[in-house]
């Protein structure tokens, strides 16, 4: 039995705002973001477009892709630290909004790693007992509803979009899917990177209004210094579990898209080329949980995955939590 990856979709909103934009906002300048982040512009959506419409745009161009309709799919996991509401979940609207009427839907909570959250969930538990036949995988963010725009360490780095993909039980034990997987998690560092207000912890109040606790507050050389460490030690937890070599055999790393200094570092301790790396946060910034299913779905609408290659996902986010995951597409 294997998995295969049947279709692939995203969605990016149509409004951009540029480092030119930022400039007239707060005390920064386009040479610091793109030096600093490798970020040129980003895409915020429209005020009246929210979660559940980017993730259900990029869910059904997905099923569009694999010529598969709404009514086959048994399940939707939505990533995202950006719900619709607390409760009912993003997945449950994006349930309503594409008539999925034979879906068990749900959202889970990982932050920037939600997205290899819902397909560790997805693959290595619902999937397993060949239950569910197609599960719509989603990571979907309207980030620019919880940046501080005030706070020009942070407001430059987020943007907001979708990516999706459909996963598929099948039969024909091509072993696609997911190979290996190294998924961790440290509490200890819950500080360092959390939106502070909106929870049972400070719930809203004027308040936590005034003291801007319903945005993303984050130490960022703190946070830099753990993703490289812990983004290289995954990777070579799953290359060696797998028993792969990453620079010969991997086609292409896909890394959750936080800052180019990031990715660059990872590259060099990997030892692999430019061409084994996807990177698009020049045009998108950091869409937390979809960034890696954004990039997914660019590598194989552009080519640059075709059918049996392997793929690396890697990501770090909030929790603290992280890992790495191998995929054979
Ligand atoms: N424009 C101009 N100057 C700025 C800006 C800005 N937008 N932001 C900060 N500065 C200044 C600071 O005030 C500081 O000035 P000072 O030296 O006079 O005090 C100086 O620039 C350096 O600031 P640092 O914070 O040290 O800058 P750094 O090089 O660390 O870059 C950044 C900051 C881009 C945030 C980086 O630390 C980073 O990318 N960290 C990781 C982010 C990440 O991976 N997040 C995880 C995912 S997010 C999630 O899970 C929701």
């Amino acid at each position: 039995m294997s998995i295969k990856i049947a279709g692939t979709g995203s969605y990016i909103p149509e409004r951009i705002l540029t480092n030119a934009d930022l400039e007239k906002m707060v005390d920064t300048n386009d040479e610091w973001i793109r030096t600093r982040t490798g970020i040129s512009e980003r895409h915020l959506a429209a005020p009246d477009q929210v979660t559940s419409d980017l993730g259900a745009e990029a869910c059904r161009k997905a099923l569009e892709a694999a010529g598969v309709d709404a009514s086959e799919v048994g399940a939707v996991i939505v990533a995202t630290c950006t719900p619709d509401y607390t409760f009912p979940s993003t997945a449950a609207n994006i349930h309503r909004k594409l008539q999925l009427n034979k879906a068990f839907c749900f959202d889970l909570s990982a932050a920037c790693c939600g997205f290899l959250s819902v397909l560790e969930t997805a693959c290595g538990i619902m999937m397993a007992n060949k239950k569910y036949r197609y599960v719509l995988a989603v990571g979907a963010e309207k980030l620019s509803t919880i940046v501080n725009w005030d706070d020009r360490s942070t407001c430059i780095l987020f943007g907001d979009g979708a990516g999706a993909v459909l996963l598929e039980n099948v039969d024909d034990g091509d072993n696609t899917g997911l190979i290996a997987s190294d998924m961790n998690t440290d509490g200890n560092w819950s500080e360092i990177l959390k939106l502070p207000g909106g929870g049972s912890v400070n719930p809203p109040s004027e308040r936590t209004i005034a003291e801007h606790l319903h945005g993303i507050h984050m130490q960022g050389q703190e946070t830099f210094k753990l993703a490289v460490n812990a983004i290289v030690s995954a990777c070579r937890t799953v290359e060696s579990e797998a028993g792969i070599s990453i620079r010969d055999d991997v086609k292409l790393v896909i890394p959750h898209q936080a800052n180019i200094r990031i990715i660059q570092a990872v590259a060099k301790r990997l030892d692999i080329t430019d061409e084994q790396v996807i990177v698009n946060i020049n045009r998108y910034g950091n869409t937390s949980a979809a960034s890696i299913a954004i990039c997914f779905d660019e590598a194989v609408r552009t080519g640059r995955l075709q059918r049996g290659d392997l793929a690396l996902l890697a990501s770090f986010g909030s929790g603290l939590v992280w890992g790495a995951q191998l995929i054979r597409y």
